[in-house]
């Protein structure tokens, strides 16, 4: 199961990750009558952008965390299209399989995409769509490299021994050839490059906290939390000359096949 989240944090930090779903969704042609899932819909701002979209739709709005689903459920209470559920998206599980399964700033956060897809393939409809968009290959490298160093200094390396980092950038053309077979077809991968600047190097340092090494601070004693996010901000501003993060976006788009 996927790991807990803070999400009132995550709610006030999240504008990147919202922009890019808003602007994912956008460029997505969509009847307005679709059954979907929005499958990692953390607090639910990009679902509710997604639910304006299918006026005459509804969303089951899936989420691995408890406390992500617990906001979630208290954005749509009321909202009779909408219905959130924790599940584990490799595990999902529908009443009705669905038009689409829609997703942003998930997939990253998931180990084996082929088990994933395979998943998805089953939850949806013969020619129901898959569109989703989450880091991909390269993606923030800068942090990436300043966490390692981070974490191998004399303070910080006790915590992680015989732990690595959990996410999973993807290639295009990996994904393409899983999706395919998963039983996918006329499927898009594509990367895109979303270089984010930060105020501050403190700034970039709360939103790393909370958004990008969420999984290092489980490892931390709460008072070694904060300096462990600002030394790697502190790094990234050394080698970068600025509070920024160099996000890659691997985006896809694909029809499961009438016979998968
Ligand atoms: C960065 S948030 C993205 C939330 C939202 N889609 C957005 O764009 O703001 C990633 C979400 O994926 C969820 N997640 C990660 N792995 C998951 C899994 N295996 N099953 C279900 N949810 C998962 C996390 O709990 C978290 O809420």
């Amino acid at each position: 199961m996927a790991r807990e989240w803070d999400a009132v944090a995550y709610e006030g930090l999240s504008s990147p990750q919202t922009r890019w779903g808003a602007e994912f969704l956008g460029r997505l042609e969509l009847a307005g009558d679709e059954d979907a899932i929005d499958a990692g819909c953390g607090t639910g701002k990009v679902t509710g952008l997604l639910l304006e979209r299918l006026p005459r739709g509804t969303v089951l709005a899936v989420d691995g965390s408890r406390a992500m689903v617990e906001a979630a459920a208290e954005r749509f209470a009321g909202e009779t299209r909408v219905r959130v559920e924790h599940q584990d998206l490799v595990e999902l599980e529908v009443e009705e399989p669905v038009d689409l399964v829609f997703s942003t700033a998930t997939f990253h956060w998931i180990g084996d995409h082929q088990r994933l897809f395979d998943r998805l393939a089953l939850v949806l409809k013969p020619g129901g769509r898959l569109a989703a968009q989450c880091g991909g290959e390269g993606n923030i490298s800068r942090a990436t490299r300043a966490t390692r160093e981070v974490m191998g200094r004399e303070r910080f390396r006790s915590f992680f021994v015989g732990w690595d980092d959990d996410k999973n950038y993807a290639g295009a053309g990996e994904t393409k050839a899983r999706l395919e077979a998963a039983g996918f077809g006329g499927v898009e991968a594509w990367l895109h490059e979303e270089l984010t600047g930060f105020g501050s190097a403190g700034e970039l340092a709360g939103f790393l906290e909370i958004v990008v090494l969420g999984g290092h601070m489980q490892r931390l004693p709460e008072g070694e939390r904060g300096p462990f996010a600002g030394a790697v901000a502190a790094e990234i501003v050394a080698a970068a000359g600025e509070p920024l993060l160099d996000y890659v976006r691997l985006n896809m788009t694909a029809t499961r096949s009438e016979d998968a």
